[in-house]
């Protein structure tokens, strides 16, 4: 177990050097294609001027008013040697051609992140902050020789309380340039300010719903409020990037292979606790950055989440009453298993309440119950299976008096996760198939009336299947097909009625690689993502399909089908 909180100044990228000497680590190293970038500069004279390939991940476009936002340019930089260095910094301050933004809350905030590259690189995790509250965890795209543009676009509306005033802003990017590494990440980030002309400013009673009133990165002291929220942003790395295919330790062992292959098994969990008391758990999503299992996946499809890693949000408003009793409360995160490098911080959102000077609340239920992961293991040397197993569920209950009455909020959260997991071949081939539920409910009711209800199921399901042969000059060659989902159904009931919406959204792959001396020197992959949005208030659907670097087919429609 690990515990630790972490500051922007720890959010470092620790790269622990690894010796491969089994099969199954070839995977564990930082890829990138090396073989496309040596030919060109060969054929550098010739006469085509090198046209950019642009990489995108699928997701739906952000539903924007009819109108053109008001835009500024906040950040500037070209991120050569940042490895190790302070974070990028620049002031945001509210743009004087956009007055609207003083008087009245925009009806969507978009953040911009577009990037150019040129050469060879390593995916690098980057985060996005505004006075210390994260907005963006990501990772970027390889370059190829012939360079590479990306743009994400983000809805920060939820961070809306940030922008009145002056903020600085800050990206930290661990990168390093040298003689082979040549890839410089030249980056903008802008905010992009809309107002819908038609609408008028929501009620306040919509408490639950609009935008917190103070959102305050995790490590700051607490003023009082009349909800909270937690939001935990997570990614994993070096040891533990694809901690979902570590064996267990007695594998490692039982075949000398400490030192080289990644263990602790394949479950984690990542605890929110408050003086030290679970009050939350995540089973993240198993995100592939595009250096993963292959890197010709990713091009120029990026993988689920890669460019805008999940967070997750943990209702805190039962723990109030403890909270704000006065004393000093610490919040805390710990990785259940945990190898380096996991890097967390979170953003605690804040209702006020503006008519009342006095807050009171307690617990009024709280169940948290001790579980264990199973784990049954069966294997001769390097070939055998793994299964494991675990679930969990966190409830609490409290009450908050505030003017708006007499809160109860209830927080629910079930789990449940296997992993199966199997090597054959002596240990040349890895097949893993792994299932997460991550569901959550949480209501806030006064009296007998509820005010707002969510239900949140989400399942991420995994396979993995890579075959590895060795070659006696240390290359070696790699099959690996891969499978990737993220479903997500959200069910919430409002003042203003009830909302609903689905998104199925999986991505399949397959890609054959020569690696030699860390690097991929030949190889070609192809890519098919299917994604299915639906609700209340618009689809989104798109079915897409790429191979070694081109699109094969793009077919996408806003249309909701009547089923
Ligand atoms: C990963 O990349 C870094 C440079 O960014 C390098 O120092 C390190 O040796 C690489 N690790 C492996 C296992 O190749
Ligand atoms: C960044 O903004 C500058 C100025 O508008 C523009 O010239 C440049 O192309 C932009 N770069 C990227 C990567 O978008
Ligand atoms: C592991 O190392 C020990 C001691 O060097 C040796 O006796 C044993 O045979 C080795 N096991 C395997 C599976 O190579
Ligand atoms: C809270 O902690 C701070 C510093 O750690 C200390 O100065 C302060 O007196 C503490 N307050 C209470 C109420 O214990
Ligand atoms: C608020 O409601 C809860 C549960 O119904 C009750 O236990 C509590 O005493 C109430 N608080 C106040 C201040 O009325
Ligand atoms: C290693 O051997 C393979 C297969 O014989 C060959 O394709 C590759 O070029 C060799 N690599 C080096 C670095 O010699
Ligand atoms: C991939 O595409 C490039 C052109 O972009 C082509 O030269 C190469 O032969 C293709 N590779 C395969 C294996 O089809």
């Amino acid at each position: 177990m690990a515990n630790f909180v972490l500051s922007l100044s720890s959010f470092l990228l620790l790269v622990s050097a690894i010796n491969p000497t089994a099969a199954i680590l070839h995977r564990h190293l930082n890829l990138t294609f090396f073989n496309e970038f040596a030919a060109s500069l060969s054929s550098h004279q010739s006469s085509f001027p090198p046209s950019p390939t642009t990489y995108f991940e699928v997701r739906r476009p952000i539903p924007v008013p009819n109108s053109l936002p008001c835009s500024t340019l906040v950040l500037q930089h070209d991120f050569a040697s940042t490895y190790g260095r302070p974070p990028i910094t620049s002031v945001y301050t509210p743009p004087s051609h956009c007055p609207d933004l003083l008087l009245r809350s925009p009806s969507r905030i978009v953040l911009e992140w577009s990037a150019a590259s040129a050469g060879l690189q390593f995916d690098r995790i980057f985060s996005v902050w505004l006075s210390g509250v994260d907005l963006l965890r990501s990772c970027t795209a390889e370059p190829r020789a012939t360079g590479i543009l990306w743009t994400i676009r983000k809805d920060v509306t939820r961070y809306a309380s940030l922008f009145s005033k002056p903020q600085t802003l800050a990206v930290y990017m661990g990168n390093i340039v040298d003689e082979t590494y040549t890839g410089i990440y030249h980056v903008n980030v802008s905010f992009h300010f809309y107002f819908d002309h038609r609408q008028s400013t929501p009620p306040a009673v919509q408490a639950f719903v609009a935008p917190a009133d103070l959102i305050i990165p995790i490590s700051k002291n607490l003023p009082l409020s009349d909800g909270a929220v937690l939001e935990v942003y997570l990614s994993f790395h070096s040891s533990d990037e694809f901690w979902y295919t570590n064996p267990p330790n007695s594998y490692i062992s039982d075949n000398n292979l400490t030192g080289s292959v990644s263990g602790n098994g394949a479950f984690r969990e990542v605890t929110v606790r408050l003086d030290g008391v679970v009050v939350g758990a995540i089973w993240p999503f198993t995100v592939i950055y595009t250096g993963g299992f292959n890197p010709l996946l990713w091009r120029p499809i990026s993988g689920i989440g890669s460019f805008d890693l999940p967070s997750y949000n943990i209702e805190i408003t039962p723990f109030l009453g403890k909270i704000i009793d006065g004393k000093n409360h610490s919040f805390g995160f710990g990785v259940t298993n945990a190898l380096d490098v996991w890097f967390i911080d979170a953003n605690l959102y804040l209702w006020l309440d503006g008519k009342s000077s006095f807050t009171a609340a307690s617990l009024l239920k709280f169940e948290s119950p001790e579980f264990a992961p199973s784990v049954k293991s069966k294997f001769k040397g390097l070939d055998g299976h793994f299964n494991t197993r675990a679930s969990r569920t966190i409830s609490s209950t409290g009450w908050v008096k505030s003017s708006y009455g007499n809160i109860t909020t209830h927080f629910s959260q079930k789990l449940d996760y296997s992993n199966k997991m199997k090597f054959t071949e002596d240990g040349n081939t890895q097949e893993v198939k792994q299932i997460l539920n991550y569901n959550h409910g949480s209501y806030s009711k006064c009296e007998t009336s509820v005010l707002y209800a969510e239900q949140i199921f989400k399942n991420f399901p995994l396979y993995l299947y890579s075959r590895t042969a060795n070659q006696d000059n240390g290359s070696f060659s790699s099959i690996a097909d891969l499978r990737l989902g993220f479903n997500e159904k959200k069910f919430s009931k409002e003042a203003s009625g009830f909302s609903f919406s689905s998104l199925k959204n999986s991505q399949s792959g397959h890609g054959v690689m020569r690696v030699g001396g860390g690097r991929v020197t030949s190889g070609i992959a192809s890519t098919k993502q299917l994604y299915r949005y639906e609700s209340n208030e618009g689809c989104y659907f798109r079915d897409i399909g790429s191979k070694n670097y081109s699109l094969l087919y793009d077919e996408s429609s806003e249309l909701c089908e009547k089923t």
